[in-house]
């Protein structure tokens, strides 16, 4: 059981490592938790790249990271909203760049109103699970060269709100639900880290998921008032049904904190296909509102199924 918890923070969970000569891919690198993530993991000496789809914002955040740490500090442009983007963004990666060690999938986007990607698939969906599944594909001749590998997968508690519909990924067939949406492209990052470990785990490449905590970031630029309402109460009343006290919001190095263990914790190595949640493995739970991964999400079964309807829709084949 790991000494770390709730309230560790990126620092502190980072302490006493030595991250030179790793190199560290972050999606979303310039705001909220992957920024965090990416300065803790640069001030232990990790050459970072950060992933982002405005050059601008990921400049301003590659300069303050390097200024304050001295690391190397590289940037990537990349829309997850777009397979093309993505696409290009991969052969740039594999010109640019001679390995990636820990992959962390870290971008997201929260219940936006009913959108599309320059695809066609829903936004969240597309966004969250199929730019992802892209990037890594692209990127997985980078990880390959690497050592002790390792690829993180920013999932979400919010993943017990739903499953994915393998039938209709992208609402095509049912009303939409920006939750549902969420819930359900939260759920495929953990299938995507089920099938990740199923396929490049005896390659020493491995892969987690993990629920950062209930952090207040740009991620909750979507939320109405209505929808915080909603939110405080859900908590609420999930503590009492589970009779705990309601868990809080975490500072943004603590919601980093789990990230961080997850990539780096050796009691980790070889043990990936897992769900993490305050710096420890989350138990299998489908009952539990303040805690835990659902079933559904850990399913290999699914985690094929959801590989294989990816591979479709992308139209590509990411194969070991
Ligand atoms: N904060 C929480 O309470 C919480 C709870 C559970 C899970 N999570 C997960 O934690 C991860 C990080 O979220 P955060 O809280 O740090 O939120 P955040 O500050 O909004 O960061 C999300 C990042 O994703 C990027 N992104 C969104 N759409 C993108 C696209 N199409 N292409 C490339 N990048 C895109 C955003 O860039 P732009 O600013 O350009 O949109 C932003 O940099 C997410 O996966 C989220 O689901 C967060």
């Amino acid at each position: 059981m790991s000494d770390f918890g709730f309230e560790s923070t990126a620092d502190e969970v980072l302490e006493g490592k030595d991250l030179s000569g790793r190199t560290a891919f972050i999606t979303g690198g310039y705001s909220g938790l992957g920024k965090e993530t990416a300065r803790a993991m640069a001030a232990k000496g990790a050459h970072v790249i950060l992933s982002g789809r405005d050059q601008s914002k990921l400049d301003e955040a590659a300069k303050e990271i390097a200024d304050e740490t001295g690391a190397k500090v590289d940037t990537l442009a990349a829309d997850l909203a777009s397979l093309d983007s993505v696409r290009k963004a991969g052969a740039e990666a594999r010109d640019r760049f001679e390995k990636i060690d820990l992959l962390i999938n870290n971008a997201g986007v929260m219940a936006c109103p009913y959108s599309e990607t320059a695809d066609g698939f829903e936004m969240q969906f597309g966004t969250n699970h199929l730019g992802h599944f892209q990037l890594t594909k692209e990127l997985m001749p980078l990880v390959e060269k690497g050592e002790r590998q390792r690829i993180v997968n920013l999932s979400s508690r919010g993943h017990h709100i739903d499953r994915v519909h393998l039938d209709d990924p992208n609402f095509d067939n049912r009303d939409y639900d920006k939750w549902q949406s969420y819930g359900q492209s939260k759920t495929a990052n953990i299938l995507f880290t089920v099938g990740l470990e199923e396929r490049f785990g005896d390659k020493g490449i491995h892969s987690y998921a993990l629920h950062p905590g209930g952090i207040m970031t740009n991620l909750g630029r979507h939320m109405t008032e209505e929808d915080m309402a909603w939110m405080r109460k859900r908590m609420e009343e999930n503590a009492k049904e589970s009779g705990q006290s309601p868990q809080g919001f975490k500072t943004i190095p603590q919601g980093a904190a789990t990230t961080c263990w997850a990539a780096t914790a050796d009691e980790l190595e070889g043990k990936g296909g897992v769900y993490c949640e305050d710096c420890h493995v989350a138990p299998q739970d489908d009952t539990d509102p303040t805690g835990g991964v659902r079933s559904y999400a850990l399913d290999k079964d699914n985690a094929n199924r959801l590989w294989t309807l990816s591979e479709q829709l992308v139209g590509d084949s990411f194969t070991a």
